[in-house]
């Protein structure tokens, strides 16, 4: 096949981002979003719908020689519609598995992977048991839907669980311990199947900070052990593997006392990974769209050894502050402003962990000089 089309369920950065990379490939994109406004109508063709209009789904995928996500909340019944007319990847099985946080969990726990002890909130009185089992300080999130860090709240004294509870719309949740971690980590991996081979490859790990529940800036390599951060890649694989899955995904971890915790993972590419799009051989968006295309992967080395990104949220900076500074790499998404929006993020790489803090600070520097 000499052309090919994509199809992005999703017209936002993550798309834009696919589209971008995938474009040199010689590889076509279209968007499918509810917003006329989302930003990667910039880099391909959109088409404005409703995610449970399985007719116009079906109409956006003719002619698409394979579909993926950058939303992963796609209804069921629009996706049976889709996977009659062509291959969606990542597969629905991965879908399911992320989009319910009790479901990963278990999954995670079938895996072998340690997790923090949780439990399942279906009801007020699930709730004062789920309190009374786990324990405070808890976490209580929804069990679906969320991201960025909504639809969560710390639960400091069992008292205060039902108004918590109520204050997220008392909807099916997961109550969770609060982890007193050291460091948040992330993997992102990639996994492709090509004539009945799979191949599978990691970038190495990161190593997270978050601001308000939002991704604020990420660093690899992660500075934990060499042991710590190859269990991380074996969970990946262990994961990729179980779920049989085609594309880029991440897991998120906490170390805690030097042992790995799985918090999450994500079927789709991840903002811990964006500085690969500079810093790495292959970027996690072009290997996501090589694994659905059915393509091998390209190499996950980075090619300095340190690499950052730092999240531009809520502001749009001007270009001239940032590109004043020599080593910042900057991604404006064309995006408007909004609070406690991503509208963009600036990549920075370095020879060494020093000089890579130091980019990374006058990177945050020049965002603060332009108002952001
Ligand atoms: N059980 C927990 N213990 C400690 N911190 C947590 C816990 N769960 C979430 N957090 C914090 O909140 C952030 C967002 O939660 P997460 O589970 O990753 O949801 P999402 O990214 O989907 O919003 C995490 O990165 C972490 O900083
Ligand atoms: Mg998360």
């Amino acid at each position: 096949m000499s052309e090919r089309t994509v199809g992005i369920l999703g017209g936002g950065q993550l798309g834009r981002m696919l589209a971008l990379a995938g474009t040199p490939l010689g590889i076509r994109f279209r968007f499918f979003d509810p917003s006329p406004d989302a930003c990667a109508r910039d880099v391909g063709a959109l088409t404005v719908g409703t995610w449970d209009d399985a007719n116009a789904l079906c109409r956006f995928v003719h002619g698409c020689d394979a579909v993926t996500f950058e939303f992963e909340n796609v209804p069921a019944s629009s996706l049976d519609a889709l996977e009659s007319i062509v291959r969606v990847q990542p597969s629905r099985l991965a879908l399911a598995t992320s989009s319910d946080r009790i479901r990963e969990k278990r999954f995670f726990q079938s895996c072998g992977l340690a997790v923090q002890p949780f439990a399942e909130v279906g009801s007020a009185a699930e709730l004062d048991i789920a309190v009374a089992t786990v324990g405070v300080p808890g976490i209580l999130k929804t069990r679906t839907l969320g991201y960025d860090g909504k639809g969560q709240r710390i639960v400091r004294d069992a008292r205060a669980a039902q108004s918590a509870w109520e204050s997220i719309g008392a909807v099916p949740c997961i109550y969770e311990a609060l982890v007193p971690f050291d460091r948040e980590v992330s993997i992102v991996a990639a996994r492709t199947v090509v004539e009945g081979a799979a191949q599978f490859d990691a970038y190495p790990l990161g190593e997270n900070v978050h601001r308000d529940g939002i991704l604020h800036t990420t660093i690899t390599p992660a500075r934990v052990s060499d042991a710590l951060a190859l269990q991380a890649r074996d969970a990946a694989r262990t994961v990729a593997e179980q779920l049989n899955y085609v594309g880029v995904f991440a897991i998120e971890f906490f170390v805690a006392d030097g042992i790995l915790i799985v918090n999450e993972m994500a079927p789709r590419v991840h903002n811990s990974g964006h500085w690969t799009i500079e810093g790495a051989v292959t970027s996690q968006f072009e290997n996501h769209i090589r694994a659905v295309c059915g393509l091998p992967l390209g190499s996950c080395a980075p090619k300095l050894p340190w690499n950052a990104m730092v999240n531009i949220v809520g502001c749009v900076p001007s270009p001239e502050k940032i590109l004043a500074d020599p080593a910042c790499k900057l991604h404006l998404y064309g995006k408007a402003a909004r609070a406690g929006r991503k509208t963009g993020h600036i990549n920075v790489s370095a020879q060494s962990e020093r000089a890579l803090i130091e980019s990374l600070a006058q990177a945050e520097q020049a965002l603060a000089h332009s108002s952001c």
